[in-house]
């Protein structure tokens, strides 16, 4: 069976002050369940909220990641560095920054291999725009976006990584894909992964994003193929974060 996984990403949000009080709501909410949980926080704010968590079950993540290992890259963070804070994962590929800060999905592949080298499981954030939809090219866009990292890194890299399907469209609109919209293409993701690699793919989470929140998290978590959530919105308050993660 594999395990759940829920995870909110904060985006660029809060204080450090706000961040502190948030991380400590979400740890005293945790409970007795045993999915797993994390929360991709600004950079600035890993050290205070990695405190924060260091000796609960929440687990520390960033939203991004440089695609070298180090140099004159001026403005970026390597993974080394994240690795120092007791980072755990790191989204890549989110369709913020491949829409506004010119990720490719050759960036987005050197990234998530750069995470790997420094034992940061790569969330791989992939999913179509609405035009794209709308074109019938839904599976064809993520089936690019998933080639683009097994070009660089071989499907093995698979085997410490998650994928999360978010639907551009989904994305702080307040317009969830359906319980069956979202299994449709878990299911299809998991099917390509398959045809490369059954064992990996039986055990690959795969994570929908997109206006999930406490209301409809419950129908979206209880189809097969979805094995969790990264929230954005609904993850800036300890209460909601909570509900969603409780659903599961
Ligand atoms: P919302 O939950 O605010 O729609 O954001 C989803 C998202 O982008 C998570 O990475």
């Amino acid at each position: 069976m594999r395990q759940s996984l829920v995870v909110g990403n904060w985006k660029m949000n809060g204080t450090r002050a706000s961040s502190i009080l948030l991380s400590q709501g979400i740890v005293a909410g945790l409970g007795s369940n045993s999915a797993q949980i994390a929360v991709c926080v600004p950079y600035v704010f890993l050290a205070s909220v990695g405190e924060i968590i260091k000796d609960s079950r929440l687990a520390l993540g960033v939203q991004n990641v440089a695609d070298k290992p180090a140099g004159a890259f001026t403005g970026e963070i390597s993974a080394t560095m994240l690795n120092e804070f007791g980072c755990k994962y790191a989204l890549v590929g989110h369709s913020e920054r491949r829409s506004y800060y010119g990720d490719t999905n050759e960036s987005v592949a050197a990234r998530f291999s750069q995470a790997q080298a420094e034992n940061i499981v790569p969330i791989l954030c992939i999913g179509e725009t609405l035009e794209q939809r709308e074109q019938n090219q839904t599976f064809d866009v993520v089936n690019e976006q998933i080639d683009a990292v097994i070009n660089l890194t071989g499907i093995q890299a698979f085997n410490s990584a998650v994928i999360a399907y978010e639907p551009v469209w989904a994305i702080g609109t307040g317009k969830t894909a359906s319980d069956e919209q979202a299994q449709e293409v878990h299911q299809h993701i998991r099917q390509y992964i398959a045809a490369k690699d059954q064992v990996i793919a039986d055990k690959i989470q795969i994570l929908y994003g997109g206006s999930a929140k406490p209301d409809n998290a419950k129908g979206l978590f209880a189809m097969p193929d979805i094995d969790g959530g990264l929230i954005g919105g609904a993850s800036l308050d300890a209460e909601s974060f909570l509900k969603i993660y409780h659903s599961i």
